[in-house]
């Protein structure tokens, strides 16, 4: 385990079998819809990258740079939308890909601002759902695990941007200095 892991939370095999799961719901729940998948970086990028590899429909990607931490631990109350998709969306079928969905705020910001390019219809897959931190009433439509209100990392989630190459999801050690 490495040394700024307090525990270990979510094992490398839990989460790929979820993902498996996941993947299973896409492929059913978008059967027959023009869909395209919406990566928010860069946590998102573990996540998405098993995710996409097991889905069976034809489909297409393209990521959103959003920031709301700043590299702390905690939010801002607002996403800066670094970098907006390329993709046309119009009449298409959304599906935004989360690491995690604390206080909601990055999701309604990034549903507020994909709205306005007109798709047909917007869902949510998250990897982690902190339920217990929300503070705007946003839920995803699927989500892999709930977890409670401590501060993780690994899989895609950082610490001052370190951290995110962990093969699982572990709880953050606090540094005393
Ligand atoms: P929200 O706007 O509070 O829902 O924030 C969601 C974003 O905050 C996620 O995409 C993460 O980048 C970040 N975040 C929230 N909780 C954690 C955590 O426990 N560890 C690392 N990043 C987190
Ligand atoms: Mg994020």
């Amino acid at each position: 385990m490495h040394k700024d892991i307090e525990r270990i939370i979510i094992s490398e095999e839990a989460i790929a079998a979820k993902i498996t799961h996941a993947a299973a719901w896409i492929n059913e729940h978008f059967a027959n819809k023009n869909l395209v998948m919406i990566g928010l970086l860069k946590g998102c990028v573990p996540f998405f990258g098993r995710l996409m590899t097991q889905i069976t429909l034809d489909f297409v990607i393209d990521f959103m740079y959003v920031r709301s931490y700043h590299g702390t631990l905690k939010s801002t109350g607002k996403a800066q939308i670094v970098t907006d998709i390329v993709a046309s969306i119009i009449h298409k079928d959304v599906l935004i890909v989360e690491d995690i969905i604390d206080n909601a705020y990055t999701l309604r910001d990034v549903i507020d601002h994909l709205r306005q390019k007109k798709p047909n219809s917007i869902a949510v897959i998250t990897l982690l759902d902190k339920k217990a931190g929300r503070k705007v009433s946003l839920n995803p439509d699927f989500s892999c695990f709930e977890i409670g209100n401590e501060f993780l990392v690994g899989f895609g989630l950082d610490y001052q941007e370190k951290l995110r190459n962990l093969p699982y999801v572990g709880v953050f050690k606090i540094k005393q200095n």
